[in-house]
């Protein structure tokens, strides 16, 4: 049934799967990837899936994601899967989560917010009003911000 591999499986590492087609390079971004760190990758881009009818693929050899980095991917990426590869094996698997409070990850666009004041250390807080599409609020300003927003500030990074 299992058609040939676009790309080999990987012996240790993360496979981000089930990202919506074409937001690979969003999320190789928002991982501070450059393709010069060593690792061996694979971005794979609108190939065939059952349930997205298209998706994106990202393989990283040798590299495990830290929470912050999980947590970044699902508001670009909410229907990805996280899959932790140990020798050929997926060892863990699963879906990324969109918190309902955003903290720490984002940067108000409000330049007058309190957490854009260099003097006052305030960690910026977002609740998620929306998840589908992406709505957050600042909890300090009430300044809304769009998956829009969202997509600019963590691609830029
Ligand atoms: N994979 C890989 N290297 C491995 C094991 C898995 O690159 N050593 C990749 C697979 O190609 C697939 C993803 O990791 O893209 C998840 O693998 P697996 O759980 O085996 O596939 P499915 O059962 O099809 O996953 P799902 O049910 O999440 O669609
Ligand atoms: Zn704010």
């Amino acid at each position: 049934m299992e058609k040939e591999l676009l790309v080999r499986k990987i012996r240790e590492g993360t496979v981000i799967d089930h990202i919506p087609a074409g937001k690979a390079l969003t999320v190789f971004k928002i991982l501070g990837l450059t393709g010069e760190e060593g690792f061996t990758i694979a971005v794979v881009m609108n190939v065939e899936s059952r349930k997205l009818g298209k998706k994106d693929i990202v393989k990283i050899e040798g590299k495990f994601l830290k929470p912050s980095e999980v947590d970044k991917i699902a508001l670009i990426a909410p229907t990805a899967t996280i899959n932790i590869v140990r020798n050929y094996e997926v060892v863990t698997k699963r879906r990324v989560e969109i918190p309902d409070e955003i903290i720490n990850i984002l940067k108000c666009i409000n330049p007058n917010c309190i957490t854009n004041k260099s003097n006052e250390p305030v960690s910026s807080v977002f609740k998620v009003i929306s998840k589908r599409p992406l709505k957050l609020v600042c909890k300090y300003c009430d300044e809304i911000m769009t998956e829009r927003d969202v997509i600019k500030q963590l691609a830029a990074t």
